[in-house]
């Protein structure tokens, strides 16, 4: 699994919260139990001093020490056992001035030899689909909730209907997010408005974000206007930010642009998608493409090295059906 730095750092950020509360809490309890039971200060001071001494005996080495050591530690559990009467007498657990961790396993930091805990794993898996969702307008728009009986049963002039092509795509998309890994290919998503390519993304984006993959939603104008920002005002804020944002697109195991076709074509909108599109293609993170264009229209409007990345490297979705879109702003009216 690969680690999207911005998801990481939202993730630990979580577990130095559960600490902070965790700490506030355990604070609150003594306070709490020292303010009740005063006897607990006396106790208290008398288990570290044992343990100073006990310390300092160990180091000495001398002929007594280990009988001194023992001695110590009786003294200890006794003290223990009384400081155990003494919460239970105003009806405290005995662990009532321990520590508490969410999860033991790591102690609330993370790691476990150096290694991401399952509790920052989990963490991570709900940030990232957090951090999705910011992106993505998604509401309701998952597999499960895919509509067939939008598109019409009547064959279109090829002889299919848009029902069975896109029951494929349907079927396609879902066994595509299920099983998303190292052998899975890029998209297009190809077809007019309203036809359900960014909802099929999204569902795509929400699944294999929640099986921990690191997924980046973007409409392809935005990620240009990073692309944009990150070369004007060099060193400030904005660039930084632009900076990572792109990164992020570059770098993440699952890109969704949105919306080829969309922006502006100029010298520097073609040469910041090739270098995107080539980007993904070196790196070997997925990209789901969608787009209104048709493929004549992908070739008259971009450079032959953007074509034939489309082309080549991707397979090919058409969506097929009247916009959905309408259809409902009809059926609410
Ligand atoms: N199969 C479906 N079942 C239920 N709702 C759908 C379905 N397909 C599309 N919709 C809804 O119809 C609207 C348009 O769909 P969507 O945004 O996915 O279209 P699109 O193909 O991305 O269009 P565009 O090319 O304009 O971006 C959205 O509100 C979406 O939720
Ligand atoms: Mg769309
Ligand atoms: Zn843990």
């Amino acid at each position: 699994m690969a680690y999207d730095g911005k998801i990481l750092a939202l993730a630990r950020a979580d577990i130095a919260e559960r600490r902070r509360e965790n700490d506030a809490e355990h604070q609150r309890r003594r306070a709490e139990a020292f303010a009740r039971l005063p006897e607990l200060h006396t106790i208290e001071s008398e288990i570290t001093r044992l343990m100073t001494d006990v310390a300092t005996t160990a180091l000495q080495r001398g002929e007594n020490a280990g009988l001194a050591v023992l001695n110590a530690r009786a003294d200890c559990e006794v003290l223990e056992a009384r400081r155990t009467a003494l919460l239970a007498s105003v009806g405290l657990p005995a662990d009532w001035l321990d520590e508490h961790f969410d999860c033991p396993k790591c102690r609330d930091t993370g790691y476990v030899m150096g290694q991401p805990c399952i509790c920052l794993k989990e963490l991570y898996k709900t940030e990232a689909v957090r951090e999705l969702s910011a992106t993505l307008h998604t509401d309701g728009q998952s597999f499960e909730n895919f509509d067939l009986s939008y598109y019409s049963k009547v064959p279109d002039a090829d002889g299919g209907t848009p029902f069975d092509k896109m029951s494929v795509v349907f079927k396609l998309c879902r066994d595509y997010a299920d099983g998303f890994g190292k052998n899975s290919t890029n998209l297009l998503f190809q077809g007019g408005t309203g036809l359900g390519k960014t909802f099929l993304a999204a569902s795509i984006a929400k699944v294999v974000s929640g099986n921990g993959f690191s997924v980046v939603y973007d409409a392809v104008v935005t990620v240009i206007d990073a692309f944009e920002a990150r070369k004007f005002d060099r060193g400030s804020d904005v660039a930084d930010d632009a900076a990572a944002h792109v990164r992020r697109c570059l770098d993440c195991e699952l890109l969704i642009l949105d919306d080829l076709g969309t922006e502006m074509t100029t010298v520097f909108t073609q040469s910041a998608l090739y270098t995107l599109l080539n980007a993904r293609l070196l790196s070997g993170g997925r990209t789901i493409v969608t787009t209104n264009l048709t493929l004549l229209e992908i070739e008259k409007r971009y450079t032959p090295q953007i074509v034939s990345r489309l082309e080549g490297d991707y397979f090919l979705l058409n969506f097929a059906g009247t916009d959905i879109r309408a259809m409902r702003r009809q059926r609410d009216a």
